[in-house]
């Protein structure tokens, strides 16, 4: 039976919400992944420092690992402070003065950029891409290495939304070229054109845009489960999608936008945007990678590559997978994932 290790696997792009829908589906990242990118776009955005160290708290609380009073274990030599998950904080990008970043940067590993309204709770994202009313904002980021996150799309025909934002990355990243920006869960040949035009792009990209096509959303009966932001696009973008990932192209990495909803949210007159991959995507990452004969570049895709764009060194975590069918739960707590009631091809066998 075919076995592959990965060594801290991380997310750079993962939704983990709040309250109860945290506790419920916090642990099922924590478990396989060393450590993930935290979107910022909670009721209110995370916008103050205040925000992201009490957030950050209350993931940690929520995935079974809150700091423990250190002296306590000092003794027996247990004492583990973050359980071999690191939430990697983002802020909720708004034209913020360079004092507070200074004071803040410690705290964060980047800040997450939304236009106004395009995505889930966005609404008090960027209206209008004013580069010069930016450029405060950007230009100390760039000097304090804090990297930009952008969802990258616009209000036009949701198929065209990503492939009209193209000017503004070309923008961003004439203007600021000292900043790392992050094109965040490309779904287009557009975006993957637009990788390598600029030394400060880089990208994620998500397992389902691996994986599906608008075909598989909506083509035959729809599929709420498999709508999100940016919506699913045509088989030839995910081939080039595909391409990228397959090679570990060093300027890309995995985000998988788990972005979980109740179950009444997603099946329901008016659906929530958002695929919920986080227990799955590791064992859906060794298929696509062993199928096309590249299982041994995962390793860059779902790590190293990370670690050298952030400049990030997670914990140690080894996370053994097996060629050995994974039958997919109908929900995880009333959030339901992708492939429910399928069968996958690779399942998780161990982790240490
Ligand atoms: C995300 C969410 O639900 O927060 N939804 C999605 O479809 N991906 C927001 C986002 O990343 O766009
Ligand atoms: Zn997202």
């Amino acid at each position: 039976m075919k076995q592959h290790t990965l060594l801290m696997p991380l997310d750079m792009h993962l939704h983990l919400r709040d309250g109860l829908m945290l506790e419920n589906i916090g642990s099922l990242s924590a478990y396989s992944f060393s450590g993930a990118l935290i979107m910022p776009n909670l009721v209110p955005p995370v916008s103050t420092k205040e925000e992201l160290i009490a957030y950050k708290e209350r993931i940690k609380h929520a995935i079974g690992v809150e700091a423990a009073d250190e002296d306590e274990f000092d003794d027996i030599g247990e004492f583990c402070d973050d359980g071999g998950f690191e939430p990697y904080m983002t802020l909720f990008y708004q034209n913020y003065d360079e004092n507070f970043l200074a004071d803040v940067a410690e705290e964060l590993t980047a800040i997450k950029l939304y236009p106004a309204g395009i995505t889930t709770n966005s609404e008090g994202g960027v209206k209008n891409f004013d580069i010069e009313e930016m450029r405060p904002t950007l230009e100390a980021m760039a000097r304090m290495d804090i990297p930009l996150c952008v969802h990258g799309e616009t209000d036009g025909f949701v198929m065209d939304r990503e492939a009209e934002f193209m000017n503004i990355y070309d923008e961003l990243a004439t203007n600021f070229p000292d900043l790392k920006i992050i094109m965040e869960h490309i779904t287009t040949k557009a975006a993957v054109d637009m990788l390598d035009k600029h030394a400060n792009l880089y990208a994620t990209i998500t397992v389902h845009h691996l994986l599906i096509s608008l075909d598989d959303v909506a083509g035959g009966m729809l599929k709420p489960h498999l709508f999100c932001k940016p919506i699913a696009k045509r088989p030839e973008d995910r081939a080039v999608l595909l391409k990228i990932a397959l090679e570990a192209h060093p300027k890309v990495m995995f985000g998988s936008d788990s972005a979980p909803h109740p179950k009444e949210a997603k099946e329901s007159c008016g659906c929530a945007a958002g695929v919920f991959t986080a227990p799955i995507a590791l064992q859906l990452l060794c298929d696509i990678f062993e199928k096309n004969g590249k299982l041994d570049n995962l390793q860059s895709f779902v790590s190293d590559n990370a670690q050298s764009i952030y400049g990030i060194c997670p914990e140690f975590k080894e996370v053994t997978l097996v060629q050995e069918d994974f039958k997919v739960p109908e929900t995880y707590k009333g959030v339901v994932p992708m492939y429910a009631g399928e069968t996958l091809a690779w399942s998780i066998e161990d982790v240490d």
